[in-house]
């Protein structure tokens, strides 16, 4: 299974912030807000990964990962010209995915669950049909909205409804099998002229092949697209390293732990870093493993 991080966008919420540089570049706290959804492919075990952009910060993107050797991975680099919907994500990357299942997600989504890594690792044994994740929110209209039924049935998906028809969101996560390309080829924009990604599940849908996966009880999921989000994201990384003396989000000990590099290679990560708290901490990883 291949990744793909969409990490473009013009991030106009956030404006002024967005204006020279791109959200998801915006520090979560201690770290670039990238690296926690980098985090959440390297926890499903995936290595070949494609960043896709707009043409103002591919090349930032490219200083801040390289080519992802020195985290025992393989970043490939893709032009979105235009933010003209997540689901041109899967156009772009059709050669890139070579007709291999994916997973996608968005660069401003940040997910903190324990269970996750061990269920999207299970997702690379899935023969056909799409996989997206459902989280239950305050407030449903600012998402994609998935309805149940009692025996946990899915009857809809629907984009920022008016009135939702349930209080959990569609997380901008999604596992899709290689017809995912075809038939994103096939949508049409919607009324505000972007490929919407529901629309595309719409389609696994009616088809029947969707799956929905509720996130475990406990989980967080963030998506820093306002300044309040964004605060309350770095709120939540603050708080649970401090608390707990360990960093989330780290690609150097998400890459180590999956056994990406050796304990050589993370301390000579680390030894780059050592001037910060987030290098003394890499060290001391590396130390005590
Ligand atoms: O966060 C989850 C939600 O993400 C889902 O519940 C919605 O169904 C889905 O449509 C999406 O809604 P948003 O309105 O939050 O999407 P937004 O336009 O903010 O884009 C999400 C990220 O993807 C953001 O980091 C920018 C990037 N992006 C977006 C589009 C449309 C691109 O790089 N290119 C694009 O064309």
């Amino acid at each position: 299974m291949k990744g793909i991080i969409l990490a473009g966008g013009t991030g106009s919420r956030l404006y002024p912030l967005t204006l020279a540089v791109n959200k998801q570049l915006l520090p979560v706290y201690d770290k670039p807000m990238i690296y926690y959804p980098i985090c959440t492919l390297f926890s499903a075990g995936i290595t070949e990964i494609l960043i896709i952009a707009g043409s103002r910060e591919l090349e930032l993107y490219q200083k801040l990962l390289g080519t992802g050797a020195q985290w025992g991975v393989h970043f490939s680099y893709a032009l979105q010209e235009r933010p003209d919907g997540i689901a041109q994500a899967l156009i772009i990357a059709e050669a890139f995915l070579h007709a291999e299942h994916c997973l996608l997600i968005l660069g401003d989504n940040l997910f903190f669950s324990a269970g996750l890594g061990a269920m999207l690792h299970s997702l690379k044994t899935k023969e056909q049909g799409a996989t997206i994740f459902a989280c239950r929110v305050t407030d449903a209209r600012r998402y994609g909205v998935v309805e149940f039924n009692a025996a946990g049935k899915v009857l809809s998906l629907e984009e920022k409804p008016l009135q939702p028809k349930s209080q959990y969101a569609v997380t901008g996560l999604y596992q899709y099998d290689e017809q995912a390309v075809e038939l994103a080829k096939s949508l049409k924009p919607s009324a505000r002229g972007e490929l919407e990604i529901t629309d595309l599940n719409n389609l696994y849908l009616k088809a029947g092949r969707l799956e929905v996966k509720q996130l475990e009880r406990g989980s967080a999921w963030m998506d820093a697209g306002t300044p309040e989000a964004l605060l309350d994201a770095s709120d939540y990384v603050r708080i649970v390293e401090s608390r707990q003396g360990i960093k989330i989000g780290s690609p150097e000990e998400t890459a180590f732990k999956q056994g990406f590099i050796s304990r050589e290679q993370l301390l000579l990560l680390a030894k780059k870093l050592s001037h910060s708290e987030y290098g003394r901490y890499l060290t001391e990883l590396a130390e005590d493993a």
